[in-house]
């Protein structure tokens, strides 16, 4: 049994292979954090501390006793209004005005299998590879409830968390905080490590102490963004690659995010993750419900390699679906840094002919072949193949290209209209602007409004529509290159505070459409490289672009950064041109520690490097088993001096890269 229940002491214990999670619902009703950690044997309510507390109040059950306080006590799932000080996980406005609600334990049920998530992603599995808890406590004034989700995946050492804030009260509320997973910590020193950077610049990896301020770090972007990542790691002080403790918590949720982490007055650590409560207020009305999106939380004594390996599992094994999770993935070349927006059909039948000189599987036509977009001045939105740039139509360069033994790819950005396009003329509702204000941009375009169903059934036509017309189209490059500006949905009118969730929303639902009728399509997910990187996005996408930056020696940082929470499959690494002054063998190994790829002029090479190459397509060939489907050892960091090491080793351990 993964998860236990001890009716006399109210505990619950959640076990995995090597680790246990703990929590009491204690004598007042409140749902107290004991312990998560290493597995261990035993109850911890022996770890809390009473004592009477100068300027931490009691809460009103707690009658005259001044040792009862919120403000000291671990929490599950800390409430605004409770009396509890620190960061807080929920805020609820009543009908009243007033922001409170005091969540008492009421039930619990412990089920076999893995709950779900209505209208998000979640971590699946079977039903014998997880246990669900379920916990509930209600607020006794409004009867606000709120249902606690854990889905314990004992061999995986894996366990997820969610809410969903039920309001089975009468009168409406305003959920105008819900955050997803929140760690107390009784005792410890910790750094917190984060994922910082910029376009070009993704996953730098960052050590801070946990101290006597909440840090807060996350994104009002719209997407996950590129200057943080919601994946976070709280690390004991001497925790390194290969040993020490490490916790992992990781959103399944590409919009915006919030992570807390802060060091209390008693030299408590919290830290927190979930959706962040700028731009946000969701209301319920009477019966309704609002589901927060989930965390994985994942525990190791065994370092941050052995962290990563265990995400990476869960990933690949409860996150990625569809065939290519395990099937052959194409080696590309990309047409954009080869020729930007300057091609022809020529130009792409050119680069196949190139392509199977090295034994390269597939092309991929980047932006430029729609509409009048020869810059990126204009016409996202209208997604028309341009047929005089390409010589004639999509379906005849798709022979082209497969005529010479090359698959063919494709470009879209299908959630974004350039002001300059028949599309904003026909629908400029559709566009997620301000009302009565003049419009800013970001690269000259805007993004649609995804919480409009008829916006929904748009995007999902224009993959629709290039499949059902050119069903010999193998792969899609899904770009993303805005965040959301000047917010304000026409559609939402003035629900304007669900408009980042029902926005995200809105593209799962796309997602969801594309995934199940084109369920062997693979598809690179890309945001102005690596802005929208998340684990909900590899249910849907096989890889990521993971930044614009190619420079070999500066995707050493940016791979060892992404390595820390993803998996080398879903990491495209391309060999491009830049920063010559590298060899071609440099270029080339730094670009197959991860998906090997493509994205230069091959005739910009001499002969000796095209050689080169086309041995390290054939080698990439032969080992990408053991380094994509293998477990990843980070040997020496890129931080630490002028070198870099990764191991790649069969699970078998028979076969080592
Ligand atoms: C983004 C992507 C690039 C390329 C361009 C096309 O910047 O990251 O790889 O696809 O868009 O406009």
């Amino acid at each position: 049994m993964a998860i236990t229940f001890n009716e006399t002491t109210r505990i619950f214990t959640l076990t995995t292979a090597h680790t246990t999670y703990q929590m009491q619902a204690d004598a007042q009703g409140y749902l107290l954090h004991l312990y998560y950690g290493a597995r261990t044997a035993g109850e911890m309510d022996y770890l809390l501390n009473y004592g009477d507390r100068g300027f931490s109040g009691n809460p009103n059950s707690a009658g005259s006793d001044r040792t009862y306080s919120l403000d000291a006590l671990p929490q599950e799932y800390p409430s605004l209004g409770t009396g509890d000080f620190r960061n807080y996980a929920l805020n609820i406005e009543n009908a009243d005005g007033s922001q409170c609600c005091n969540p008492i334990y009421i039930t619990h049920e412990i089920a076999a299998g893995k709950y779900t998530l209505k209208g998000l992603p979640f971590v699946r599995a079977e039903e014998n590879e997880a246990e669900t808890l379920k916990i509930i406590l209600e607020d006794p004034v409004t009867k606000v409830e709120l249902h606690l989700l854990y889905g314990v995946l004992e061999k995986e050492d894996i366990i997820t968390r969610s809410v969903i804030i039920k309001n089975a009260g009468k009168a409406p509320v305003t959920v105008k905080k819900a955050q997803s997973a929140c760690l107390d910590f009784l005792h410890g020193d910790y750094d917190l490590i984060k994922f910082y950077g910029r376009h070009a610049m993704e996953r730098n990896m960052e050590r801070m102490p946990v101290s006597h301020e909440s840090t807060r770090i996350g994104s009002r972007r719209g997407t996950s963004s590129h200057q943080y990542n919601p994946g976070v790691i709280l690390a004991g002080k001497n925790t390194n690659e290969d040993s020490g403790s490490c916790y992992g918590m990781l959103f399944v949720y590409s919009g915006n995010f919030l992570v807390e982490a802060e060091k209390d007055q008693y030299d408590q650590t919290r830290i927190q993750m979930g959706l962040t409560d700028e731009l946000f207020a969701y209301p319920l009305e009477a019966g309704a419900e609002f589901t927060a999106p989930e965390v994985i939380l994942s525990y190791t004594n065994k370092g941050l390699s052995r962290l990563s390996q265990q995400y990476h599992h869960c990933i690949m094994n409860h996150i990625c679906q569809g065939k290519y999770v395990h099937a052959n993935r194409p080696v590309l070349i990309n047409s954009w840094e080869a020729a930007y927006f300057d091609f022809t059909g020529d130009t792409i039948v050119e680069l196949a002919k190139e392509a199977k000189a090295l034994g390269i599987d597939m092309v991929v036509m980047d932006d430029g072949w729609f509409g009048k977009r020869n810059d990126d001045n204009s016409s996202l939105g209208d997604w028309y193949v341009n047929e005089e740039k390409l010589g004639g139509t999509l379906t005849k360069l798709i022979e082209r290209v497969n005529a010479e033994g090359v698959k063919f790819g494709i470009w879209i950005e299908p959630e974004m209209v350039n002001p300059k396009s028949e599309l904003f003329e026909k629908h400029p509702d559709w566009a997620i602007t301000l009302p009565n204000r003049k419009t800013y941009y970001y690269r000259n375009q805007l993004v649609l409004d995804l919480s409009n169903p008829k916006v929904q059934d748009f995007v999902f036509g224009v993959v629709d529509n290039i499949l059902t017309e050119n069903p010999e189209v193998a792969y899609f490059k899904w770009d993303c290159n805005s965040p959301i500006t000047n917010v304000y949905s026409p559609y939402l009118k003035n629900k304007q505070g669900q408009l980042y969730i029902d926005h995200v929303r809105g593209i799962y639902n796309v997602l969801k459409r594309v995934k199940e009728k084109y369920p062997n399509t693979p598809m690179m997910l890309c945001s102005g490289g690596g802005a929208r990187c998340d684990y909900e996005a590899l249910k849907y996408f096989t890889e990521f672009w993971c930044s614009d930056n190619t420079d070999p020696i500066e995707r050493l940082f940016i791979q060892w950064g992404f390595s820390q929470i993803f998996p080398s499959k879903a990491m495209s690494a391309h060999v491009t041109s830049w920063n010559k002054k590298t060899s071609v063998k440099f270029r080339t190994d730094v670009a197959s520690m991860c998906k090997l790829g493509f994205d230069l002029g091959l005739k910009e090479l001499n002969a000796d490097e095209l050689t080169y190459c086309q041995n390290a397509v054939a080698n990439w060939t032969r080992l990408k088993k053991v380094i994509l489907d293998g477990d990843q050892y980070r040997l020496v960091s890129p931080y630490d001096g002028n070198h870099m090491s990764l191991m790649y080793a069969s699970p078998d351990k028979n076969k080592a890269v």
